[in-house]
């Protein structure tokens, strides 16, 4: 067979001239991002941890450091009733589920989790998947329509607004549209806007989260739910930071604005912060938009189901959570001694009742060169810059947990007085 420049003319040969002639430009494109990023301080490094997430954790290279940075908001992680229904699931289940859900990946373990989830927020139904980025790809994907409107809070997590792109590009005529957060003025105008718009012929969705990620900021349930009834729109609320932590029984943020779980919706959540923090998602509501999650739901049509261990640990982290609410109690008790103490160092904090409290410090290699002081000195904060936030908006995001104790307090307030003397 004639070769000449062409070059080989098998399938093999053909990938392998396309693969020479585009991964030199891929591989330097690639090199000089990580080049830049290094240069200009704003590389993330990998933190490795040797042992069990807690209030303190043996971090490589620093050994035994406070954590202030985990989603471990009440403790659950590494609590042995959490630990040990894991390993019973184990035990009785095997390591994988190995099949979808509507294949052969539906354990009674997986039944008997949403029914505790649904029983917690006192609604009808309730359907995990592996991550709550996964509930948030499943939902809007799933649940609305050609006609319908999407109406987002500009600062909410990034599975909500990857999951709203995901359903508009897959659904023509699908709408969305943005406001600026917490805006109650520029949510009603949007939702006046949707209801004068001729092309929205069906439902207006509003989205939410209830504790906002990177600020520690609350929605503002109550006025966002009277905005939705006057221009008869559902409310879907994202409540990953809030389960747990917000609330009296910890039920979350709508429970804080003493409102009942019937005045949200839809709920999504994930049950790897304060529910153990192993992983996995869920979506709870009605029977039957659960039901059509199950029908038509991609991520969980075309992907494993959550693993069984998880989902026993999950379990028990819920009923401890329903059993002994004083963890609520202990957790609101850190966040307001430790907000107090970062105002004592010197910094500000955002006022707020969240378990999450940023301290701007604008600049990435900032948050990064103080994140990496506070370790030396003992306490694990991490620094957030572009692109978990925008440019410019730089922060340390400390984060408190009930198993904190006073001393783990005394001890990042005392990191914190020496970072503002330092920078
Ligand atoms: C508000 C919010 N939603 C969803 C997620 C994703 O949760 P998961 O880790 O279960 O995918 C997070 C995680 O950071 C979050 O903060």
């Amino acid at each position: 067979m004639a070769r000449g420049n062409a070059g080989p003319t098998t399938a093999y040969g053909y990938i392998a001239r396309m693969t020479t002639a585009v991964e030199p430009t891929f591989a330097s494109r690639t090199h000089t991002i990580l080049e830049s990023l290094k240069q200009s301080g704003q590389l993330k490094h990998l933190q490795t941890i040797e042992g069990p997430m807690d209030a303190t954790v043996k971090l490589q290279g620093y050994g035994e450091v406070a954590c202030f940075c985990s989603n471990n908001y009440l403790g659950l992680a590494n609590h042995p009733e959490v630990v040990q229904a894991g390993i019973e699931g184990l035990k009785k289940y095997g390591a994988g589920t190995a099949s979808v859900r509507f294949i052969c990946g539906t354990f009674d373990c997986h039944h008997s989790l949403e029914a505790t989830i649904a029983k917690f927020y006192g609604v009808e139904a309730a359907y995990t998947f592996t991550s709550c980025w996964n509930a948030n790809e499943a939902i809007f994907p799933t649940l609305c329509e050609p006609g319908d409107i999407i109406v987002s809070d500009e600062l909410n997590h990034a599975s909500i607004i990857d999951g709203i792109r995901l359903a508009v590009s897959m659904k023509k005529g699908l709408l969305r549209t943005v406001y600026r957060n917490g805006d109650m003025a520029a949510l009603e105008a949007k939702l006046a806007e949707a209801r004068a718009n001729p092309a929205v012929t069906g439902t207006i969705w509003v989205v939410t989260d209830g504790v906002f990620s990177m600020e520690g900021s609350l929605g503002n349930l109550p006025k966002i739910r009277e905005i939705c009834d006057r221009f008869g729109a559902l409310l879907v609320m994202d409540d990953s930071h809030g389960t747990g932590v917000m609330g009296k029984t910890g039920r979350g943020t709508h429970e804080h604005w003493n409102m009942p779980a019937t005045k949200i919706d839809y709920f999504t959540g994930t049950l790897g912060k304060a529910l153990g923090g192993g992983a996995g998602g869920y979506i709870a509501g009605s029977r039957e938009a659960m039901d059509l999650l199950v029908q038509r739901g991609r991520p969980t049509l075309f992907s494993n189901a959550l693993p069984c261990t998880i989902a026993c640990s999950a379990q028990k982290a819920i009923e401890i959570l329903m059993r002994e609410p004083q963890r609520v109690e202990k957790l609101r008790r850190n966040v307001a001694a430790a907000r107090a103490g970062i105002g004592e160092a010197g910094f500000e904090v955002l006022k707020s009742p969240t378990a999450i409290c940023p301290i701007i410090v604008h600049d990435t290699a900032k948050a990064i060169a103080m994140s990496k002081r506070l370790l030396e000195l003992g306490v694990f904060v991490i620094g957030f810059g572009y692109p978990v936030v925008p440019e410019g908006h730089a922060r340390l995001r400390v984060q408190i947990s009930a198993a904190h104790e006073d001393a783990h307090i005394r001890k990042l307030i005392d990191g914190l007085k020496t970072l503002k003397r330092e920078f």
